[in-house]
């Protein structure tokens, strides 16, 4: 009984804050445990201290492993030791007890349990737990004083050396240097214990305020010695903060430029040290001179006159860089220079950015033609690059592809143009070409694509037109006058006359507008049409057309090109034919688009006019030319259709020489037909496309 008691208290010795708090046994100690005990148990430390289980006695079943009988402890749910078997007293205080430790303020548990059989009977185990405190200044690095470190039961706290006082996070010392020096024109600066080492953790702050016309000038003198980074970097560190900004930081052993200009009346000086070192500091003479503008009023720009400082009331030009504007209030101006005076703070007024210039993105007509490479939304300030393609290959870029945003903020091209490119259609191209030689009167059929431009007119009278770009058709004004308000509809894309719009490909073409030549007379009531002058006609889509292989536009001639006598041509047209059998016969309108190659005739041909309907003299004009070939011509409802230069299967491009205007009727079989000569035409054509709103 005696060494029972006596015992704790030996175990206890060591340590002069360790508390008994209980103990803990298997169950039947010390007679001995059953077959299928256990016991479970678990204590936790409180805050700033550590739980302990000392073991006095163990004595369970041996297995490999501790399988059978066992007792594992557990710090904050983590196994820390597992035993079993039969231990000394002085085995378990010198290699199991220091192990059944807690963390300070964790939890220990214990768990012990014994297997069905036992071979031998065996006592168990006693032990007891005691709390301790946990020395934090002893036992864990990372308790944060700076310089002094102090334990009690249940925590710790730091304190300081003389001079040095505890910051507001309880475990810091610094010291306390900052100084309020308002008002002082001048006065010395340094750090503190300066030339000595100066102390660590310091964060000083100088405030010096003057009156606002003067400015602080720093007069460095002395040791200058602030620890510095083996990459450059600052680890103590000195600054001086403006209104505008901060100098430095400074550190290393190279002052500051001296005397260091402020441009300023209120500055605060602020020096950091961080836990380490014993470099000496710094040390400087301030004073006060009339405030001076810098030489700098904003970036990007150039002051003239040039001077390395300005004094109050003097007036400088401000000019931006080149590819620079003058931003006033947030807008960007097309300026690059303002005029600006050194005010009394120091301060220059105005003082107006110089920004980057800015084109912004280019307006792209919305019909997706015309559209920009790569993106959408590309870089568009000054020296960025843009460029323009085609989204169709019916159309080719006019003009150039690649613009660069000008210092001027226009985009401007590499040979100098500022007007954005446009997509025109190709003309006078076919993607299949003709053939075979044909036959209109003694004329061929046209294969889809052959003739792209041709289009067809049903009603109110059949007659034809030509594609000239993806808004525009060509016709003979006779062809469409007394339409009233009348919409044409025109059709492209086809061959045969009697295709059904709504299961082919034929392209359903609706006029918005149609302008008759101005020189074309009315037709007088009586005598029928006889004069054919001025025989053409425009004609605007309600809507762009879709270019395709089997409608595509002819080209226009050079204005006033002249015709060569002999010069073969095309005429297409889905007008009268001869029946085959009997050529002198002709049979209504032709259900396909037919085509025959014929010549130019000479003026004395031309002017030798057949009569017409009616036995009628029709003038002929310079605006006319006449052609055929042996038993080839144009003829009724052919009229407004294309006679298009070089021949077809000559080889493109192809050009709208004429239209087909009139004739001798072709029962006659004279084989010479009238055409409106277009070259006289042209810029009568692009005057009135261009009038009404361009393509
Ligand atoms: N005026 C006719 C028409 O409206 C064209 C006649 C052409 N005659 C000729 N022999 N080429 O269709």
């Amino acid at each position: 009984m005696m060494l029972r008691l006596s015992l704790p208290l030996i175990l206890l010795s060591h340590s002069a804050y360790s508390m008994l708090l209980g103990w803990v046994e298997s169950p039947g100690y010390p007679s001995g445990y059953l077959p299928h005990s256990s016991l479970n148990w678990s204590r936790c430390a409180p805050k700033g201290h550590t739980l302990s289980i000392r073991l006095i006695h163990l004595d369970l079943e041996d297995s490999h492993e501790c399988e059978n009988d066992a007792v594992k402890v557990y710090s904050n749910g983590n196994l820390i030791s597992v035993l079993c078997g039969k231990r000394e007293f002085e085995e378990l205080q010198s290699t199991v007890n220091p192990l059944l430790l807690s963390s300070p303020g964790g939890c220990l548990s214990l768990h012990f349990y014994s297997d069905f059989s036992n071979t031998k009977r065996h006592t168990g185990f006693r032990g007891f737990y005691t709390v301790q405190d946990f020395d934090e200044c002893e036992d864990d690095p990372e308790n944060g004083c700076t310089q002094f470190c102090h334990n009690f039961i249940g925590g710790y706290h730091c304190s300081c050396r003389h001079g040095y006082y505890l910051d507001a996070d309880k475990h810091t010392c610094t010291v306390s240097c900052s100084k309020d020096l308002s008002g002082l024109t001048r006065g010395d600066i340094s750090s503190p214990s300066w030339p000595g080492s100066y102390a660590e953790n310091a964060n000083c702050e100088y405030t010096l305020s003057v009156a606002p016309n003067l400015q602080l000038e720093l007069h460095f003198s002395g040791v200058f010695d602030l620890e510095q980074g083996h990459d450059g970097q600052c680890i103590d560190a000195l600054r001086v903060e403006t209104r505008t900004g901060t100098l430095g930081p400074f550190c290393g052993n190279t002052a500051p430029p001296s005397p260091l200009l402020t441009y300023s009346h209120n500055v605060k000086i602020r020096f950091t040290t961080d836990g380490y070192g014993t470099n000496k500091g710094f040390f400087f003479h301030f004073k006060t001179t009339d405030k001076l503008c810098p030489p700098v009023v904003t970036l990007h720009s150039t002051l003239a006159p040039e001077k390395s400082e300005y004094r109050q009331g003097q007036t400088v030009t401000v000019t931006c860089d080149q590819g620079y504007v003058v931003n006033i209030q947030g807008v960007q101006t097309l300026s690059t220079e303002y005029v600006t005076t050194c005010q009394v703070t120091g301060e220059w007024a105005p003082d107006n950015a110089c920004e980057l210039v800015d084109c912004g993105v280019p307006e792209i007509p919305e019909d997706d033609i015309l559209y920009l490479v790569g993106t959408d939304t590309p870089h568009t300030k000054y020296g960025d690059q843009i460029q323009f393609n085609c989204s169709s290959k019916y159309y080719t870029l006019e003009g150039d592809d690649t613009y660069s945003c000008s210092a001027s903020g226009e985009w401007v091209s590499g040979s100098g143009q500022s007007q954005i490119p446009k997509c025109t259609p190709v003309c006078g191209m076919h993607e299949k070409d003709i053939s075979s030689i044909g036959r209109i009167l003694g004329g061929q059929d046209a294969n889809l694509g052959e003739i792209p431009w041709h289009l067809l007119i049903k009603e109110p009278s059949r007659g034809g037109a030509s594609l000239i770009n993806d808004r525009w058709a060509i016709t003979a004004a006779h062809v469409v006058e007394n339409l009233g308000d009348m919409q044409l509809v025109l059709y492209g894309g086809l061959v045969n006359a009697q295709t059904r719009d709504r299961f082919s490909d034929v392209v359903v073409l609706n006029s918005e507008k149609i302008i008759i030549h101005p020189g074309f007379s009315k037709e007088t009531p009586l005598r029928g049409r006889i004069d054919f002058d001025n025989d053409i006609a425009l004609i605007r889509f309600t809507s762009r057309v879709n270019l395709g292989p089997n409608l595509l536009p002819i080209c226009l001639p050079e204005a006033n090109r002249a015709l060569v006598t002999n010069e073969q041509g095309t005429v297409s047209g889905w007008g009268k034919t001869e029946t085959k059998r009997d050529p002198g016969k002709l049979q209504g309108a032709s259900r396909m688009l037919k085509y025959a190659h014929i010549a130019v005739k000479s003026l004395d041909q031309c002017r030798d006019t057949p009569t017409i309907e009616g036995n009628q003299h029709v003038r002929f004009t310079d605006n006319m030319f006449c052609a055929g070939a042996d038993g080839k011509d144009s003829c009724q409802k052919d009229s407004g259709g294309p006679f298009v230069t070089p021949y077809l299967s000559a080889g493109g491009p192809y050009y709208l020489a004429g239209i087909v205007s009139w004739g001798p009727p072709c029962e006659e079989r004279k084989y010479k037909g009238y055409y409106t000569k277009v070259a006289n035409y042209i810029d009568w054509i692009k005057e009135t496309i261009d009038s009404e709103g361009n393509s």
